[in-house]
């Protein structure tokens, strides 16, 4: 009864389906396997011991906490937006832009929210698939063709890629910038574990939004805490539909904490980018895995000959990401890199697959 009062464009579609399974290992959602260190907990301890810091609705401004980025990035205060994860800010960034019917060019195989968000706000999804052969590199004139062609009002670019873990050269971004007039989202959720940037183009590029999270490098997925960085401009015509007080305040007083403390955090990232090195070089020793995609994220993507080994893998709690048989990503498993440990762990799992065929 209910479906026909349903928005006809969304009586078929699906949910997200995000399902809680029983782990001992946990590698399939790019998350930061380390804990917070005792310093960080001890502040948010304290500052949750205050009851007048949860009484009280947040700050919708997420003052404190823009102050902190902005300073850590060396830009201002009114350069930065927060959001319920960058999720929020992709939704954000459309509802803003797009109206019914208009176009929005993306990458594909790439991060899957920017389709379903473009379809929720009655946009249509133009894909362009990265280059498969070439290991899943952007084609730069492929993606300047369709720019002409459909003349799309916002334009998605991942770097490095989710799931394919290459990135995108800033010297092909400028190449696109230079065709591309209309808001283009640089989604940079992994951006903290390579060393390339757009933020300090925000103000050559006032039509570029640059996407950060806390999700990942910084471990804090559970508390959702995503930022945006952008022209002056670009923010104020965002923040339009940014509802009220809609980070809580614990977790802007927890990110800020965290880049507060971003040394520590530092050091995480290069020991998740030394055991990246050490799973790379061990999973192409393993017969079964077909290819191993070179990454730049906090995961690797391989091509496995047969994608169960995904199903083999969770009856041994160790989950990670299967793609299932089709399409691009076919037989392809995504693996978060976890603690030396957890990696340790996946490895002598794989290997004990590869003897059983034996
Ligand atoms: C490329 C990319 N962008 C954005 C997100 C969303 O991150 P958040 O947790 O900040 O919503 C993810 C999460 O997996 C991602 O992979």
């Amino acid at each position: 009864m209910i479906n026909e009062y349903i928005r006809k464009d969304l009586r078929d579609f699906k949910p997200y389906d995000a399902p809680v399974k029983e782990y001992e290992v946990k590698i399939d959602a790019n998350e930061n396997p380390y804990v917070h260190n005792k310093e960080v907990v001890n502040k948010v301890v304290d500052w949750l011991q205050d009851c007048n810091n949860i009484r009280r609705y947040p700050d919708s401004n997420c003052t404190d906490l823009r102050v902190t980025i902005a300073k850590y990035w060396n830009v201002s205060m009114e350069n930065v937006v927060c959001g319920v994860g960058s999720d929020q800010l992709i939704d954000s960034i459309l509802r803003t832009f797009i109206e019914p019917g208009d176009k929005v060019l993306m990458p594909t195989p790439s991060f899957s929210m920017y389709k379903i968000t473009t379809k929720l706000n009655r946009g249509i999804p133009i894909e362009f698939s990265l280059n498969n052969e070439e290991e899943f590199y952007y084609p730069i004139e492929k993606i300047i063709d369709l720019y002409k062609e459909h003349s799309p009002k916002c334009v998605f670019l991942c770097t490095p890629n989710n799931p394919t873990g290459n990135i995108l050269p800033i010297n092909d971004i400028e190449r696109l910038l230079e065709v591309i007039k209309c808001p283009v989202i640089m989604d940079e959720a992994y951006g903290e574990f390579v060393s390339n940037t757009m933020i300090d183009k925000i103000n050559k590029y006032n039509n570029i939004i640059v996407l950060k999270t806390f999700s990942k490098a910084y471990g804090l997925a559970g508390l959702r805490v995503g930022y945006g960085i952008a022209s002056e401009e670009m923010i104020n015509a965002v923040k339009k539909v940014i509802p009220p007080y809609h980070l809580n305040s614990f977790s802007q007083f927890f990110a800020q904490t965290v880049i507060e403390n971003i040394d520590e955090y530092e050091s995480y990232v290069k020991e998740i980018i030394k055991g990246r090195q050490w799973l790379y070089k061990e999973l192409g020793l393993i017969s079964y895995v077909e290819k191993v995609y070179p990454s730049e994220g906090n995961y690797i993507l391989i091509k496995v000959t047969n994608e169960q080994i995904a199903y083999l893998l969770e009856q041994e709690k160790i989950l990670v990401r299967g793609y299932g048989k089709e399409g691009a990503l076919g037989n392809c498993i995504r693996i978060t890199v976890g603690t030396k440990e957890e990696n340790i762990r996946l490895i002598e799992a794989m290997k004990r697959y590869e003897r059983s065929l034996v």
